[in-house]
């Protein structure tokens, strides 16, 4: 027989899925309701009007797509993309080839700019691609895990305006850890995950979209034969070429009409709407602050161990940073002491990081001064078992002066 389930109380110091909030997995544990129960469909409201202000929108069409955060990044570019539209995709790390990848099945002629992993686009060069390609669909990931980088985006809506193409934004490792005013920045649709700065588990994934994108999806709505009223006519539109992640169905479920699509995932609203609430009763700037007083501290700290960060310093994101493996260190051996000496998760890399960097990640619910000094300590002593010469207690005293300047 198989025993209860009662995992290692592991800290989860990686770029996601980070701890959850014990509140958040508190609130998973309420018992299940119908999803067209009254009380239900008042949650399903309050998450709406949460994630409003978790996204910094008025967008009428807030909402969690269920799955993880590709649900919802799948859902957008189907719903989005007609065959043969032209989608500009710039690629700055793993998750800029995923958009590529969902764009292209989408049935998108797809034109990548790739920046050098480390890097991000300036504004010039995303607005010469926007001139020369004429894209009707922009996807871009503002933070992007595999490489630590945060895209800036405050211009990129106000120019895909200008050029008249609809702007898609991954948020899913920003949401909540750093700033992304949707409505501010003219994001036309953007999509996010539980598992990083939400502190929430993978499977639930908010999207939020404008009315630009609006006007694009609906009319492609077709609506399925078993639930089509005989007043109810079809959009003029392709139909979106995905069931399960047809936005102008979600949208109708979602809206006051209520119309049967999938049984919405009761557990995950639950969790998704505790993740907002909590990051709201918090404060934004508060929250956005504590994910960068935990990412200066951890910077301190590894440089006060003599280790080098990974990348453009000016672009990293405040909740994950990337640390060069010094040279004869097998990370793999560093990364077991720490998971089976401190119960300590931090992350190995993809691509052409492999093997080269650790990410460490400081979100959510563990962008704490406890969890951050815990790690420290933890790496230098993995990498004193490797006979890596640094000094001792330093990386700790860095990170504690950093939090008492901050
Ligand atoms: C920027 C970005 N986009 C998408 C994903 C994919 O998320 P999921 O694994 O929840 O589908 C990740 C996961 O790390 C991510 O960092």
């Amino acid at each position: 027989m198989a025993e209860d389930i009662n995992p290692p109380p592991r800290l989860l110091m990686g770029p996601g899925p980070i701890n959850a909030d014990p509140r958040v997995l508190r609130a998973m544990s309420a018992q299940l309701l119908g999803q067209f129960d009254p009380q239900f469909r008042a949650y399903m409201r309050e998450t709406t009007q949460l994630y409003r202000g978790v996204f910094e929108t008025a967008n009428r069409w807030t909402l969690v797509v269920d799955g993880t955060a590709r649900a919802a990044i799948e859902a957008a570019l189907a719903s989005l993309i007609e065959p043969g539209d032209r989608v500009l995709v710039p690629v700055f790390g793993r998750f800029g080839h995923l958009k590529v990848e969902i764009a292209k099945r989408c049935g998108a002629d797809v034109r990548a700019i790739e920046a050098q992993w480390g890097t991000v686009f300036s504004t010039e060069a995303l607005e010469v691609a926007l001139r020369k390609e004429k894209p009707r669909v922009v996807a871009v990931s503002h933070g992007d895990t595999s490489t630590t980088m945060a895209q800036p985006l405050a211009e990129l809506g106000e120019l895909c305006r200008q050029h008249d193409a609809l702007l898609y934004v991954d948020a899913t490792a920003t949401l909540g850890g750093m700033e992304l005013p949707v409505d501010t920045w003219q994001l036309d649709v953007v999509s996010a995950g539980l598992q990083k700065c939400l502190g929430g588990p993978s499977g639930s994934a908010p999207l939020t979209l404008n009315e630009r994108a609006e006007k694009r999806i609906v009319r492609r709505r077709h609506i399925e034969a078993g639930l089509k009223r005989a007043d109810e006519k079809d959009g003029e539109g392709p139909i979106i070429r995905s069931n399960y992640f047809d936005l102008a169905m979600i949208m109708d479920y979602w809206s006051d009409k209520a119309l049967n699509h999938h049984t919405e995932a009761t557990t995950m609203l639950y969790a998704a709407r505790e993740c907002a609430r909590i990051l709201l009763a918090e404060g934004l700037p508060h929250a956005f602050k504590r994910h960068r007083d935990a990412s200066r501290a951890l910077c301190a700290g590894l440089q006060a161990m003599g280790l080098r960060l990974f990348g453009d310093q000016a672009h990293k994101m405040p909740n994950v940073t990337g640390v060069h493996i010094p040279a004869g260190v097998d990370g793999e051996k560093v990364r077991r002491t720490l998971l089976e000496d401190f119960n300590i998760e931090i992350g190995t890399s993809f691509g052409p990081l492999h093997g080269k960097i650790w990410r460490i990640g400081t979100m959510g619910y563990n962008a704490r001064k406890d969890a951050v000094l815990t790690t420290l300590a933890g790496l230098e002593a993995g990498l004193a078992a490797e006979q890596h010469k640094l000094p001792r207690g330093a990386a700790v005293d860095a990170a504690l002066a950093a939090y008492r300047s901050a």
